[in-house]
């Protein structure tokens, strides 16, 4: 059992159920609040002046009372006092950049909030939750901060609940989710820019002083540019095994911001929340304003472990159906586009029970009367069934399927709009525009306000009536392929609250219909990776890294989402992207969550061989892709093969991926390959699968050691003629 002390220390790994500390504490400084998880601890503690700050984000230590010298040996200030306030705010003692900034209703812009008290909430075994009540001495303002640690996982969700009682609305002009102050020797930012097809190129740089901030203000489709994921290597750049490292992920899908400042002091200032750009929010007294989670992750032992303490926490707490399965699939966005009928349609049904997958998938052209949806210029926001291409509606289409065996799945782009539209026509006042303005557009589209409960209602409505009318509906692609041009909503009273509205607008709909549909599988798709991030992955399954599918490229790709997020969510589409044969593109798309986008009927009878039984054997290594420890074991940015395993918790079964990223004269592999992640005492047979039919495997079958496999290892022999290559290690 743990405990509160005398002095507000809280002790024991464990924390004690619904416990409300007081400040019923003689010097202020005594309160210590160590946030501790199975290897680290983040600490807090409050000065003489009851201002929290936070001392410590490391390793655990063993004695917990010697967290309360650790103020006393990190010199946190410079010549204006300290750096280190665990939420800095506006306007009073601190000068450095906030993490919340206000105007009070009478004007004032001055803030301090000062400690109050704590309670620890225990959820469960792994889960418990602390808030930490501050108030301004003033003004009737006050700010809960939020840690809920994931104990097991090493992973923290941070928050802020922000409320006051002021005569009028108070306006935030700056609202952090979370605000730390770390201390090391020097400070490595790994971080990602890209544009469309270029999703999650990488970049890493040594943090020196002033911010460096990563941003996002394209409104929708936020991620286009910039992903909210990062992660900071402490003293050095993190290896793969080695090296203190913290990933980061702001859970929201909408203009974000992330300052990372070296102080004066040498600390490193982080701080992470919805971008306060154009976006003051106008808050009114009484109501709750809850900002996204942040959600972290520290490890000293490398950004494997990092990524793999995520993951888990992935499968487990954030996304829908994290330890559940997920439906194979045949989709006919590249073997169509936008022309197809019932007729063709029907022969795709066909296809996907010959390919053997689980699902069809209907892209998009399927809807639009008066303006069909023949090409991206028309029909976006007239739901229905396109009366020509479909003269029986979508049931013709969930009919063939049962006929087939297989399920079916249906695209949907709800939140954009055509000019071309008879929803433009009857509800202009429902769409993102300047009124005096001419309308800009991408992708000949236009968002529509989902601040604006009708337009929740509508978008509701779009994905409600399409499972109400087919219940055999199995699968949704939620498509978002425009950012927000021309900010200004026709709903808003206040035009600067819409960007955070429009939102929670978005997850207001997505709520609803998560209750309604609780486990139907969504991928969550904008126009390629344009929104991937836990805010918005806590209602999908899935998520689509990227409209390029060229399999080099995905190897490079998928290598760097798998820091942040699990194999299962990955939607991988075998298509006719890149000069590589067939066999390359399903090993490539194997790893993560397996589709097509091919003409099936183009494939050469060994081809679809190989395809068929590829889907089988991903079958047989579901277990391991989808809920299993990943290993990246060769980087595809410094080696000429890239390889990447899967083990099962139980460490009975893994596969291994391995892929030729080099195209120079003898590229390949002639160095053996460490495994990891293996029982080193348990005895593991090693086999090629996923051989080309009419080819002969180089790899002899034999049984080692986990203790060789991860000592001495095992070479793939990755060459020229045989560029990818999948080995199965099966314990004995
Ligand atoms: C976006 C998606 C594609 C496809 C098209 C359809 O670009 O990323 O996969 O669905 O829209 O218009």
């Amino acid at each position: 059992m743990n405990k509160i002390n005398s002095k507000g220390l809280l002790t024991g790994a464990i924390i004690a159920l619904n416990v409300l500390c007081n400040v019923s504490f003689t010097k202020a400084q005594d309160v210590i609040i160590p946030i501790e998880t199975k290897d680290n601890a983040l600490v807090l503690q409050v000065t003489d002046e009851k201002l929290l700050n936070m001392v410590y984000f490391g390793s655990k230590l063993s004695e917990k009372n010697e967290y309360a010298n650790i103020a006393k040996i990190y010199k946190f200030g410079g010549s204006i006092g300290t750096y280190n306030n665990a939420y800095t705010t506006a306007g009073t003692r601190n000068l450095m950049e906030p993490a919340i900034a206000v105007t009070h209703a009478d004007g004032n812009k001055s803030l301090e909030l000062k400690y109050i008290n704590h309670t620890v909430t225990k959820i469960n075994d792994d889960v418990s939750l602390l808030s930490i009540s501050l108030k301004d001495s003033v003004y009737d303002f006050e700010v809960t901060l939020n840690y809920q640690t994931y104990y097991n996982e090493d992973v923290t969700e941070q928050w802020s609940v922000i409320k006051h009682h002021e005569k009028k609305d108070v306006v935030l002009n700056k609202y952090a989710s979370a605000n730390l102050c770390i201390r090391a020797g020097s400070y490595w930012l790994k971080h990602y820019h890209g544009d469309w097809v270029k999703e999650m190129t990488p970049e890493e740089e040594q943090l020196n002083h002033g911010i460096k901030t990563l941003d996002s203000k394209l409104g929708s489709r936020t991620d286009l540019f910039q992903p909210p994921v990062f992660m900071v290597s402490l003293n050095k750049s993190a290896t793969e095994d080695e090296g203190e490292v913290m990933y980061g992920n702001l859970e929201w899908s909408g203009n974000f911001r992330i300052d990372f400042e070296v102080d004066p002091a040498n600390n490193l200032r982080l701080i992470a929340g919805i971008n306060n750009f154009a976006a003051d929010y106008n808050l009114k007294a009484g109501v709750e304003f809850a900002t996204p989670k942040f959600v972290y992750t520290l490890t000293n032992k490398g950004k494997g472990e990092a990524s793999r303490n995520l993951q888990t926490w992935a499968r487990k707490y954030k996304i829908v159906d994290g330890n559940g399965s997920r439906l194979t699939l045949l989709n006919n966005w590249e073997s169509t586009y936008f022309d197809f009928n019932e007729e063709k349609l029907a022969g795709l049904l066909k296809d996907t029970k010959k390919l053997g997958v689980d699902l069809f998938l209907l892209d998009d052209g399927w809807f639009g009367n008066k303006y069909p949806r023949n090409g991206d210029h028309a029909g976006l926001g007239d739901w229905e069934a396109n009366k020509a291409k479909l003269p029986h509606d979508i049931a013709f289409l969930t009919k063939e399927a049962k006929a087939n065996d297989v399920k079916f799945g249906i695209w949907v782009e709800p939140e954009m709009v055509n000019p071309k539209s008879e929803l433009y026509e009857k509800h202009p006042d429902w769409v993102i525009k300047q009124p005096q303005r001419p309308e800009i557009y991408m992708r000949n589209q236009l968002v529509l306000d989902l601040s604006n409960p009708k337009v929740q209602d509508f978008v509701f409505g779009i994905v409600d009536n399409l499972f109400v009318k087919n219940p055999d509906l199995a699968y949704i692609k939620w498509d978002c392929n425009s950012v927000i041009f021309n900010a200004y909503s026709a709903y808003e009273k206040n035009q600067s609250n819409f960007y955070t509205d429009y939102v929670l607008g978005l997850y207001k709909v997505l709520d609803r219909l998560r209750a309604k549909y609780p486990k139907v599988p969504l991928m969550l798709c904008s126009g390629g990776g344009g929104r991937v991030d836990y805010g918005a992955l806590k209602y999908f399954t899935e998520y689509w890294p990227s409209d390029n599918t060229e399999p080099i490229e995905r190897v490079f790709m998928q290598w760097e989402y798998s820091y942040f997020y699990p194999a299962i969510t990955s939607s991988n589409h075998v298509t006719d992207w890149g000069k590589q044969p067939i066999k390359f593109r399903v090993d490539v798309a194997m790893m993560g969550k397996l589709g097509f986008d091919v003409v099936i009927g183009k494939l050469k009878p060994a081809e679809l061989a190989f395809c068929q039984a590829a889907v089988n054997t991903y079958k047989q290594f579901s277990e391991e892709i989808w809920h299993g420890d990943q290993y990246r074991l060769q980087d595809p940015r410094e080696n000429d093969v890239a390889s990447i395993m899967y083990v099962d918790p139980a460490k009975t079964t893994a596969i291994m991926f391995n892929y030729l990223v080099n195209n120079r004269y003898g590229a390949g592999s002639n160095m053996p390959i460490r495994l990891k992640g293996l029982n080193p005492d348990k005895m593991y047979t090693i086999s090629e699968v996923n051989v080309f039919p009419g080819t002969r495997s180089t790899i002899t079958e034999a049984t080692y050691t986990g203790k060789f496999l991860m000592t001495i290892g095992l070479n793939p022999d990755v060459r020229e003629n045989r560029a990818s290559v999948l080995i199965a290690v099966k314990g004995n």
